[in-house]
């Protein structure tokens, strides 16, 4: 039986399908999806920046490192290379399937993922979240890998200071090789920073493509960013960043 819930909470995911939309620069509902009721995937119906997913993995050269995510993650163990273990409750590794063709950067775990040893899983993971489901019609566990420049919650959610990024960065560098992923994202400026190793002004260098070790990367607003600055033009410039990202993907 259909409850009021439910209604409501259809309502809801219309909404916020129709902002996606129209972030997205659409000015009418796009008629054609590619969503298959049969497939195991479950993809929402149109929810996507462009209509198709990415090409398939196949036609791309077989990945291969010599450590696995398991393997650097045994490497790390109960990590105590900076201060930052100090305060933490878990470390949080990363999540997502370590074939992924795409890997997003982010900054720290925050207090829910210290709790819960996820990467980005409170509000602003949420808002990622969506930007990957809604927006760029990909499953979050299944296509991507999100992990973050430290392991560890700085206290306050503080920046991540240098010496804890020098101490995290080979781990970082590690999982990015073992994954050896088709496309990367910084999800903002100390992500970007310390991928590029320069002092990256996010504001002016979003959207614009790079390298890591051969790596096409993308640089992009942190989603906390984005719910802090929730203009038109910010979502703009995020999605815009995101077609970019399947494009390539794509190609
Ligand atoms: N912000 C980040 O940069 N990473 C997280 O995991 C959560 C919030």
């Amino acid at each position: 039986m259909t409850t009021a819930k439910d209604g409501i909470s259809a309502l809801r995911s219309l909404k916020n399908y129709l902002i996606f939309l129209k972030d997205a620069g659409y000015s009418e509902i796009p008629l054609e999806t590619k969503w298959n009721p049969g497939s195991s995937r479950q993809r929402t119906p149109t929810q996507t920046l462009e209509s198709s997913p990415p090409s398939s993995r196949k036609a791309m050269p077989p990945k291969t490192s010599n450590l696995t995510l398991d393997d650097v993650k045994k490497e790390l163990g109960e990590c105590t290379r900076c201060k930052l273990c100090e305060g933490r409750n878990t470390i949080v590794f990363g999540s997502g399937n370590p074939n992924a063709d795409l890997v997003f950067v982010g900054e720290g775990p925050g207090a829910d993922e210290d709790a819960q040893g996820l990467p980005f899983v409170g509000r602003a993971g949420q808002k990622l979240t969506d930007i990957i489901e809604k927006g760029m019609g990909l499953n979050r566990q299944e296509d991507t890998y999100i992990c973050n420049i430290v392991k560890c919650r700085p206290p306050g959610n503080r920046d991540p200071e240098k010496d804890e990024i020098e101490a995290c960065k080979p781990f970082l560098i590690k999982q990015i090789n073992a994954i050896q992923p088709k496309v990367l994202v910084a999800l903002g400026k100390p992500s970007a920073s310390t991928l590029l190793g320069r002092n990256v002004a996010i504001t002016k260098e979003r959207g614009t493509w790079h390298e890591f070790q051969g790596i096409p990367l993308m640089l992009t607003f942190h989603p906390a960013y984005l719910l802090r600055a929730y203009t038109l033009e910010n979502r703009q410039a995020v999605f815009s960043d995101m077609k970019q990202v399947l494009a390539r993907l794509k190609s």
